[in-house]
Parts: structure tokens; C-alpha cells; sequence
């Protein structure tokens, strides 16, 4: 393996770790309960054309350009883009656009984890009989004094911080590619299962229609915003996570086929989520909710109506709390390797100071359901607030400039080197293309009709 003389110890020990790490940040809770609902919600099949359109000009390009800052830069994100502003010789304000990323990533990681701790919470309860006889009262009641107990709140939140920083502490090798040879193929054969499950109910044929029923007419303007909005999010763009899981990347691995893989598994993974949700939802006459309400209520009504529903009901969950931490991993690692590089202090206390400021932003989540649930900015709660700033302005913007760099700052000559590839290849060509024009202009088009 080919030796850096920088401040990053490690790498993927194949490129098969590295896929599996960036498709663990790709697919997590966006796949499993926002792409199935907003598909069935905007024209079905016309919906997933327009989002794979949008996987292919934005996301791939926006991948592969992540990737490839990441792998010529070798370091922590923000040293990556002062270094790589300094060999293209531009200013060193590039910086800052590393220090979105990781700013974005805590914002992020702070509520993913609360939410996160909702389902453990979730999964326990099951084990303890919470799926037998469950009627609407009970499933609102549960779903109501979860969200009012400040003590259980915090006590899954702080359960999967701790999980999630442990992980990252025992660093690239010992920690992070353990925990995804172990969540990812777990993920995929539940997914599996739940899939092979829902087959066997009379609402199968139902569930698909929902989702793939090509419905033009629901087909919008705002159809093409979601559908990008998306494909970003779950691609997990435009923040330094695969930045910095791509300065992991060896030297001798394609960027342009990892992306394409990655891009591919986490969109297969959103469709089989629907494909397994909505027949479980119309095998028992619900109408399938929004977001939360589709995982915290009619999901669990639907599984407790079912032959074994306890069991699948639990696997369910485990397949939320398995994609959930297989991206929170990658929230914190860009933040976390800055300040093992930065300051050259240990992997494990670095993992202590990120991991207790992001417990603590993650309480104003906490109380956003309870205590401050009337402490509201523009009608929004906290959580609501950074929820917005990040996937709508902070990750948004990111992309545009990592493309705009990549595109623009880099020399065609030093990318063509980084993609190991001739200037004069086809899918270079192409891939300069998107990647200045095509990609830039859609996400702009997506950050300010986000921001109205
Ligand atoms: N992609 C994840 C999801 O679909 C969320 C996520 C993880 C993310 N890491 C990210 C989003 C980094 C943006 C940037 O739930």
C-alpha cells in the first residue's frame, strides 16, 4: 500500500471495507422511513425515475468528486481542502468549507442520535410484549410519553453516543470497518427477510402499486426538488463524510466504480425498505403516515395485527438501529480526525470531546418534544431548526462547492491523475461536465427553493 507521509494512519484494508463503510453512511434512516413515503406520495414510479435521474447526474458525480478530495488530500477534511487549495494555488478560505462539514456533522449527528434512541427504545419495548394487542390509544400513548420523558429520551440518546464513539475511538481498522463487516451484511439479510415477509401477505400487489403506480399527474416542481433533495441527503453528500472515509481510499482503487456501487446498494436498499413497509401497512387497512408516524405508529400496529409480528416487528427496528449506526459513524469521523491531526491528542480522548458536544447539542432534541416544545423560532422547534439549517442549507451548499472545486479550482490535469484515468476518456469527459455544470446548478436550484 502506497505511503502518505501525512497525519492519517490508516486505510480501508480493501475495497471491499470502503464500500461497505460508505454504503453504511449512505443507507440509514432517510432510506428506510423518507424514501418509501415520499415516493407513494409524489407519483410513485414517476417519482423513482426522477430520483434515479438524479442519482446518476448528482449524486454519482458529487461522490466520485468527495471521493476524490478526500484520497488526493489524505487528511481530516478541512486540512485536506487547505492543502489541495494550496497545491491548486487559490486561498486558503477553502478551509472553511471543511469546517461546514464538520459543523454540519455534529448539527446532524446530534439528532439522528435521539432519534436513533427512539428506536432502541422501540426494540425493547417489543421484546417486552409491546406488539400484542396493540390498539391506537396504546400506540399513541406509547409514542407520547416517550417523547415526554426527558429521562428515557436522554438515557438512548446517551446509549447510542456511547455506542457510536466507542466505535469510532477504536479507529479505521479495529473499529469502523468491524462494526460495518458486521452491520452491513446483518442490514441487508433482515432487509431480506422483512422483504420475503411482506411478500407473503395479500397486499403485496397493493404495496408495489403504491410505490411504483406511474402517476404523472402528481408529478410537480416540488416532485424534482424532493427527488434531489434526496438523492443528496442519502447519498450522504456535501459534508465531509465520504471526504474523509475517501482519504482512507489506497491509491489503486477506482473511484468512479465504488461510487457507482455505492449509489446503486443504497438505492436498492430505499426501494426494498418500501417494498417491505407498504404491504405490512395495507395487510391491516392503514393508511401509511408520514415520516415518525409511518415507523412509531402504524408500522407497529401493522406488525402487532400479524402472524409473528413480534418478531418481525423486532427485526424492523434492529434494521433501523443497524443503518442508524452505521451512519453516525461517519457524522462524527471527519470532526473527530480533525482533532486527532489537529492537535495530536489521542483517537480515544478526541472521541470523548466530540462525542460529549454532541450529547450536548442533541439535549435541545431532547426537549424539543417536551419542555421546549413551545420555545419555537419560524414555527420551528430546535430540532426542527437544525434539522432545516443542515439539510437544507449547510449540506446543500457543501456539495455545490465540492463540485465547484473539484470542477473548477482543480486543474483537469491533476484530477485526471487522481481518477487514474486519460483526460481524453469518455466518462471523464462526461464526468467534468456534471460535475461543473450539471451538478453545481441543479443543487443551487434545490438550496434556494429549500430555503423558501
Ligand atoms: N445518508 C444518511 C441517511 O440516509 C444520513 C447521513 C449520514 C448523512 N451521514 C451523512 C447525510 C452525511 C448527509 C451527510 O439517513
Amino acid at each position: 500500500m502506497a505511503n502518505h507521509n501525512t497525519t492519517i494512519h490508516a486505510h480501508w484494508s480493501s475495497r471491499i471495507t470502503f464500500i461497505l463503510a460508505a454504503t453504511g453512511s449512505a443507507v440509514g434512516l432517510g432510506n428506510i422511513w423518507k424514501f418509501p413515503y415520499i415516493t407513494g406520495e409524489n407519483g410513485g414510479g414517476a417519482f423513482v425515475l426522477i430520483y434515479l435521474l438524479s442519482v446518476a447526474i448528482i449524486g454519482i458525480p458529487i461522490i466520485m468528486a468527495e471521493t476524490m478530495l478526500g484520497r488526493r488530500g489524505q487528511m481530516n477534511p478541512i486540512a485536506t481542502m487547505e492543502h489541495l487549495a494550496k497545491e491548486a494555488k487559490v486561498t486558503k478560505l477553502w478551509g472553511y468549507l471543511g469546517w461546514m462539514g464538520v459543523l454540519a456533522g455534529f448539527i446532524i449527528l446530534s439528532f439522528y442520535s435521539v432519534i436513533a434512541g427512539k428506536t432502541i427504545a422501540y426494540a425493547l419495548k417489543i421484546m417486552t410484549g409491546f406488539l400484542s394487542q396493540l390498539n391506537t390509544d396504546m400506540v399513541e400513548h406509547a409514542v407520547m410519553s416517550l417523547n415526554d420523558s426527558i429521562f428515557a429520551l436522554t438515557l438512548w440518546h446517551t446509549v447510542f453516543i456511547s455506542v457510536t464513539m466507542y466505535i469510532v475511538a477504536r479507529g479505521i481498522n479495529e473499529g469502523i470497518e468491524q462494526a460495518v463487516k458486521f452491520l452491513m451484511p446483518g442490514l441487508f439479510l433482515i432487509l431480506l427477510i422483512l422483504v420475503a415477509y411482506a411478500m407473503t401477505t395479500d397486499s403485496f400487489g397493493t404495496g408495489i402499486s403504491f410505490m411504483f403506480n406511474f402517476d404523472l399527474d402528481s408529478v410537480t416542481g416540488t416532485t424534482f426538488l424532493l427527488a434531489m433533495g434526496q438523492a443528496f441527503f442519502t447519498l450522504s453528500l456535501g459534508m465531509g463524510a465520504i471526504m474523509v472515509y475517501g482519504s482512507y481510499l489506497p491509491k489503486d482503487i477506482s473511484i468512479g466504480q465504488t461510487a457507482l456501487v455505492i449509489a446503486i446498494t443504497d438505492t436498492a436498499v430505499a426501494i426494498l425498505a418500501g417494498v417491505a413497509i407498504f404491504p405490512i401497512v395495507f395487510a391491516n387497512a392503514f393508511e401509511p403516515s408520514m415520516g415518525p408516524d409511518l415507523i412509531f405508529k402504524t408500522l407497529p400496529m401493522a406488525f402487532s395485527h400479524m402472524f409473528a409480528g413480534n418478531l418481525f416487528g423486532l427485526m424492523f427496528f434492529v434494521l433501523l438501529i443497524f443503518a442508524a449506526l452505521s451512519s453516525s459513524i461517519s457524522l462524527i469521523e471527519p470532526a473527530v480526525s480533525y482533532v486527532v491531526e489537529k492537535y495530536e491528542i489521542s483517537r480515544q480522548n478526541a472521541c470523548i470531546i466530540a462525542g460529549a458536544l454532541t450529547w450536548a447539542l442533541g439535549m435541545g432534541t431532547v426537549f424539543s418534544t417536551n419542555i421546549w416544545v413551545d420555545a419555537t423560532i419560524f414555527d420551528k422547534t430546535f430540532f426542527e431548526v437544525l434539522e432545516f439549517i443542515s439539510a437544507n442549507v449547510l449540506l446543500p451548499l457543501g456539495g455545490i462547492l465540492m463540485a465547484v472545486f473539484a470542477g473548477w479550482v482543480m486543474t483537469l490535469e491533476s484530477t485526471a491523475e487522481e481518477f487514474e484515468v486519460s483526460k481524453e476518456s469518455f466518462l471523464f469527459k462526461l464526468w467534468r461536465i456534471l460535475v461543473r455544470y450539471v451538478a453545481p446548478a441543479a443543487v443551487t436550484i434545490v438550496l434556494i427553493a429549500g430555503l423558501f
